[in-house]
């Protein structure tokens, strides 16, 4: 099976966690791309969405699901996203599609965090994929510095030629050369410090459950 049709599997299979009657919220990225359109075949059965970023918003609209704002409702039953990585524990790295901000605040709405990914994803320690992090743009050379303290390279995404622009108009931090053994501690500390906007651990925001798409279908493993 290809790495395509491994995020169709679990897109499809992540349907079984909507619950009618019931705002979902919604993640970004290439795996989620395919849980909204598999999420557009029981439109009709809730009454929309909590998008995490302005892309998964675009195609939940253009599907026709009406797409709420966060501040509009209460807690959401469960949050469906992808992941760069996810350990043992369910603690994951997110970030490579520029939304984990709003990935984290929607999560942090919701009592389940569901997440979908191909077997590549899953890591025994944390730091194999290049850390996100969304910073304030005038705090990147302090942060820079902070992370060459703990053994890590931090580079500015690079888009067109541009730093990044993220949603909530910041730049992304990509961080090679980190092993996470304290997923916890360590969101906990890099989120304290001066110009962070969130880090791309989430550990406080960790999965409940993961469908994970392997060559022998989904395996579904819970935390
Ligand atoms: C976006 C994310 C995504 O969930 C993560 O990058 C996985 O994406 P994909 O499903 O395309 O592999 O955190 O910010």
């Amino acid at each position: 099976m290809t790495q395509d049709e491994l995020k169709a599997l679990v897109g499809q299979a992540a349907l079984q966690y909507v619950v009618p009657g019931e705002i979902v919220g919604v993640g970004t990225g290439s795996t989620v791309n395919k849980f909204i359109e598999a999420l557009a075949g029981i439109k009709d059965s809730i009454p929309g969405a909590v998008s995490s970023s302005n892309a998964s918003t675009q195609r939940l609209l253009a599907l026709g699901i009406r797409v709420f704002d966060a501040g509009e409702v209460g807690e959401l039953a469960v949050y469906i996203d992808g992941a760069d990585e996810i350990d043992g524990r369910g603690y994951m790295v997110k970030g490579g599609g520029a939304a984990l901000t709003r990935e984290k605040i929607v999560a942090a709405q919701s009592r389940r965090f569901v997440c979908i990914a191909d077997d590549s994803k899953r890591v025994e320690v944390l730091g194999r994929f290049p850390l996100p992090v969304e910073v304030i743009p005038m705090a990147t050379q302090r942060i820079v510095r902070q992370f060459q303290a703990m053994g890590g390279t931090a580079k500015v995404r690079i888009k067109d030629g541009q730093p990044l622009v993220t949603d909530n108009g910041q730049h992304i931090l990509d961080v090679t050369g980190l092993r996470i053994r304290e997923p916890l501690a360590f969101e906990t500390e890099v989120n304290q410090w001066p110009g962070v906007l969130t880090v791309g651990v989430f550990a406080h925001q960790k999965a409940a459950v993961c469908l994970l798409g392997t060559a022998a279908g989904v395996q579904t493993v819970s935390y």
